[in-house]
C-alpha cells in the first residue's frame, strides 16, 4: 500500500488523484489520504506529487510511520476525491515546513 505523509498537509496539490486507476484517495480539509484496502500498489501516484508526500509503506521516511494508521483511519470517514482541483494559494509556502502534523484538520 502507498501512504500520504506529512508534507501533503496544507499543500494538497491533488495531482495524485488524477492518475490513480482505482480512485482510492479521500479528501479532508487540508490533507488527502489513501485507502489501504483499495490501493493496488501501482505506484503511479508517487512521482506525481509535487510535494513528494507519497511513499510505499515499506519505504516511509523516519518519523512518518504514524501516517499508515492515519491514512487507514481517515479514509473511512472522509469523502472520495477523483478529480484534481486547485491547490491552496499558499501551498508553495508550506511545502517542506516541519511539524505540519499539528495543523492537520479533520
Ligand atoms: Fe492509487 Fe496506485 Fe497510488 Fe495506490 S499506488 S493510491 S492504486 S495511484
Ligand atoms: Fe497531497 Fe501530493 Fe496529492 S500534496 S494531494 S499527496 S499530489
Amino acid at each position: 500500500t502507498f501512504v500520504v505523509t506529512e508534507n501533503c498537509i496544507k499543500c494538497k496539490y491533488t495531482d495524485c488523484v488524477e492518475v490513480c486507476p482505482v480512485d482510492c484517495f479521500y479528501e479532508g480539509p487540508n490533507f488527502l489520504v489513501i485507502h489501504p484496502d483499495e490501493c493496488i500498489d501501482c505506484a503511479l501516484c508517487e512521482p506525481e506529487c509535487p510535494a513528494e508526500a507519497i511513499f510505499s509503506e515499506d519505504e516511509l521516511p523516519d518519523g512518518q510511520q504514524q501516517f499508515i494508521e492515519l491514512n487507514a483511519e481517515l479514509a473511512e470517514v472522509w469523502p472520495n476525491i477523483a478529480e484534481q482541483k486547485d491547490p491552496p494559494e499558499d501551498a508553495k509556502e508550506w511545502d517542506g515546513k516541519p511539524n505540519k502534523i499539528e495543523l492537520l484538520e479533520r
